[in-house]
């Protein structure tokens, strides 16, 4: 329950609309509370001059408690029309305020936590999670306050009838309250069993549909679809005993109202006939506490309703707060405007990921500037693209520093930093929409035209892929558009870097699917632009990094050899023997 506090804040923004609401509430229980009355009234004139009636005098009290009933009903309708225009309408503006908050929050957080983290919990938390707190801010705050003045206002008429048979014909409700409370639990939890069969069917059948090739290719089609039935069995059996459950629901209210009505009329009767004449009632009040043992039912049914709402609703924001109290561990200080004059430093720095205990990168140093290109080499796992997250602040190094023109990296105005550099990771993503779009992803729409375009795709020779397209810039990319070759998407990514004109340019790995022809290509066309940067090339690939400024070769995350590429050819050691194997493959 305490995790319901932190929704208060919204209350309070949206205090107008509560407020509204319950004043809606009230009016509509007003004109609720009216019928009966009316009716005890109406009836209890009739039959004191029921002596004298003719039977047209019947049918006017028929017209007259029609009529009225009708009026009433629809006065009554209107305001639980508007309670729930401002009740509901409040709950879906603080879902969405809400969604907002934790997607915003998501956005601040490091790395770490979306790898701690699965997708699938991430969107959870955003969907189902809100959506569960939703019905407590919704429904099932509306139901509590329909429930407080609706038990107010009916009791008190009732009492002013009779007390004691306001106490009998009581009874039954909370019993009511109780079991439905035990029910829509037991319904609560079965729906969610049935939830969970249902994700891992459609995750069968979606791994199904995806994975039709290789199915086919091992004809493994008769062992998928037997699993799929299996789970769908189990899907079947889940959702027969909650519609057996289901199936309980109506019936006992019924039968729990049945008993009500039960106790006013015999009660009730009794009473009519009794000889004490404090105790005695009419007929008309009989006619009415029935009417009123019936408004009573929802208001009381939905008690136990709503008590195992708030429950999931509390459960819910529990996990929804955990995650907005994660804090992130890289915490921008700094706003100042930030020229970077392409300086870059690792002194003596070593890494271990949150949750391993080896050494991604080991006591890695090296200087680069302005206009060189420092080249990084090294077998796959050697822990080349962890240096590219440091360098981004991905993460925060344990011991050493990375500094950027001579100040640590914690120091510095970082979104700006990242604003001035280009990334470009060994797996390219790419958004499904256009490639233009894709492209203009890290700059501002009014800051490039056209040309700007065509020259980065010139440049990373992918601009006559592009032209081949029918929507060329406009053609959309995933789900219903074209997909790229490997090498294609990489050579967009690069392009994409380049359109940033940024003064770090990092190249991991980014042209691993590009033969070594067009690679040359594109490597010979950002030797171009390279005095206005400084450039980190990251490859497993020697032929890649040849012509850098700077080389080092690094292994298990430990630099083992540095210098140019003549310079390491002449030492014989590890980039020799690389080189000498990657001269061999090509050859084959
Ligand atoms: N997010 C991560 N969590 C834990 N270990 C990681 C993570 N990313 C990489 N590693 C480990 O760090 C080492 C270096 O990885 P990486 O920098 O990706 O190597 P490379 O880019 O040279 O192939 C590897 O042993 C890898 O298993
Ligand atoms: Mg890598």
């Amino acid at each position: 329950m305490k995790s319901l506090q932190y929704l208060n804040k919204y209350f309070l923004k949206y205090k107008w609309r509560l407020l509204l609401g319950i004043l809606f509430t009230i009016i509509s229980n007003y004109y609720g509370v009216q019928m009966p009355t009316y009716f005890k009234e109406a009836i209890d004139s009739f039959q004191s001059n029921i002596d004298h009636a003719e039977s047209t005098d019947f049918l006017w009290l028929a017209i007259k408690l029609g009529g009225f009933y009708m009026m009433l009903s629809i006065a009554k309708g209107f305001f639980l029309f508007l309670m729930r225009q401002t009740i509901i309408v409040m709950s879906r503006y603080i879902e969405f305020d809400l969604k907002n908050e934790i997607y915003t929050h998501y956005q601040t957080l490091d790395q770490g936590f979306f790898k701690r983290n699965a997708t699938g919990d991430l969107m959870n938390r955003i969907s189902e999670d809100v959506g569960l707190v939703r019905m407590y801010l919704g429904p099932g705050i509306m139901y509590v306050i329909n429930l407080i003045v609706a038990f107010t206002m009916i009791v008190t008429q009732m009492f002013q009838i009779s007390p004691s048979l306001t106490f009998t014909v009581l009874i039954p409700l909370p019993i009511m309250s109780i079991l439905i409370y035990r029910v829509s639990s037991r319904m609560n939890a079965m729906s969610a069993l049935v939830q969970k069969e249902q994700s891992m069917l459609s995750t069968i059948a979606q791994e199904t549909f995806s994975g039709i090739r290789i199915i086919k290719a091992y004809s493994r089609e008769k062992e998928t679809e037997q699993k799929m039935n299996q789970r769908a069995e189990n899907y079947k059996n889940q959702s027969m005993r909650l519609v057996l459950v289901n199936a309980f629901f109506i019936p006992t209210i019924m039968f729990l109202i049945g008993i009500s009505v039960l106790i006013a009329i015999y009660y009730g009767g009794i009473l009519s006939f009794s000889g004490n004449a404090s105790e005695k009632i009419s007929i008309g009040s009989i006619v009415a506490f029935i009417m009123f043992v019936n408004n009573l039912t929802w208001p009381f049914a939905s008690l136990g309703w709503v008590s195992s709402i708030v429950q999931r609703a509390s459960a819910s924001q529990k996990r929804i707060n955990e995650f907005l109290e994660t804090k992130s561990n890289i915490v921008n200080t700094n706003d100042e405007a930030l020229d970077f004059q392409g300086k870059i430093s690792f002194q003596h720095v070593s890494f271990q990921y949150p949750n391993s205990d080896i050494n991604a990168i080991s006591d890695i140093s090296f200087d680069v500037s302005k206009g060189e290109t420092l080249a990084i080499v090294g077998s796959t796992g050697s822990g080349k693209s962890t240096i590219s997250s440091l360098l981004m602040r991905q993460y925060d190094v344990q011991s050493g520093s990375i500094l950027i023109d001579g100040k640590p990296i914690q120091s510095i105005n970082l979104p700006a930093f990242r604003d001035q550099t280009g990334v470009v990771p060994q797996e390219v993503f790419l958004f499904s929409e256009s490639i233009r779009e894709n492209l203009r992803f890290g700059v501002n729409e009014n800051e490039i035209n056209e040309e700007d375009l065509i020259e980065v795709c010139k440049l990373t020779h992918v601009y006559h892929n592009i032209q081949d397209f029918p929507d060329q810039f406009d053609t959309i990319l995933g789900e219903r558009g074209v997909n790229l070759s490997g090498g294609q998407k990489q050579r967009i990514g690069i392009a994409r870097a380049l359109l940033k004109n940024p003064s770090l340019l990092i190249l991991d790995d980014c042209l691993s699917a590009v033969d070594t022809e067009t690679e040359e290509i594109i490597l010979r066309n950002l030797e171009k632009g390279k005095n206005d940067r400084t450039t980190i090339l990251i490859s497993h690939r020697i032929s890649t990094i040849r012509n850098a400024t700077k080389i080092i070769v690094i292994q298990n995350g430990e630099r083992i050899e540095s210098g140019t590429h003549e310079e390491l050819l002449n030492l014989k050691g590890c980039y020799f023997e690389m080189h000498e194997q990657q001269l061999n493959q090509d050859k084959d």
